[in-house]
């Protein structure tokens, strides 16, 4: 059976109502069609011990979207990977293009995040990609290479073991516009074969997913591509025909 992990990455937006209005429906949908894959959503930090008790007792799983290095002290306004565990958090998006670019995270500094979420014994999804101009010139592959050898050289061989990468071109973030299905079965499998060359571990232990513009549409055709183990989806999730339509075509994909 296909079990894909679809994780709703909810970005900056998000309301009490919206929990009740878009939450409940999805976590009643999942329980009630007995949705096998993994369903993660990830609100604002704001809302997530709330959104943890809406899906209590469903299989849906509450994500964030982000975590300071830090652990405790003078850093306002930042969370730490134990204030997440406290509200029983479990998995976190690292590296997501919006923190590199709005809030100038390099690869160094999202590394260091990626360690302190590993050490924490929760589940980092790193998100890494190209910009359009990396994927003109042809460089795709060597950027992505090198966002995943900084995390190798900090945390060793088995940096990867138990953990989500989401591959998402940032040209297709928000776009409308995807890569074609070769090319993104081309990085999806790229990305699988290179950690696995660093390292000794099984090709279950981690997951690939595509992001970047999946919709009720192109789900059906995205499902089809072999070495994509799930998608991370960002203005769709916030409809809630739309990512149950999503749902619908993932537990009817088999
Ligand atoms: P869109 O699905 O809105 O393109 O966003 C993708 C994304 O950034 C998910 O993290």
């Amino acid at each position: 059976m296909n079990k894909k992990i679809i994780i709703a990455n909810w970005k900056l937006n998000g309301s009490i109502q919206l929990l009740q209005n878009l939450l409940k429906p999805i976590s009643d949908f999942v329980k009630m069609n007995h949705i096998s894959s993994k369903v993660i959503i990830a609100p604002p930090s704001v809302y997530l011990n709330q959104a943890y008790n809406i899906v209590l007792n469903t299989n849906v799983i509450i994500g964030a979207q982000n975590v300071d290095v830090n652990s405790f002290g003078a850093f306002t306004g930042e969370i730490s990977v134990n204030m997440l565990k406290d509200i029983n958090i479990r998995y976190v998006i690292v590296g997501h293009s919006e923190r590199r670019l709005h809030h100038q995270e390099n690869n160094i500094l999202i590394a260091k995040k990626f360690e302190v979420v590993k050490h924490a014994k929760l589940i980092p999804i790193l998100c890494i990609g190209e910009t359009d101009k990396d994927y003109n010139l042809y460089t795709t592959q060597r950027v992505c290479q090198k966002q995943i050898d900084i995390i190798f050289d900090l945390l060793g061989e088995t940096a990867f073991c138990n953990t989500i990468i989401a591959y998402e071109p940032i040209w297709a973030i928000g776009s409308k516009k995807i890569p074609s299905l070769n090319y993104i079965q081309d990085m999806c499998c790229f990305i699988k074969d290179y950690i696995l060359k660093q390292q000794n571990i099984n090709k279950k232990s981690f997951f690939i997913q595509y992001g970047g513009s999946v919709n009720e549409n192109n789900i059906q055709q995205l499902c089809k591509i072999p070495d994509v183990d799930g998608f991370l989806i960002g203005s769709v999730s916030l409809s809630l025909n739309k990512f149950l339509k999503i749902l619908k075509t993932i537990s009817i994909d088999k």
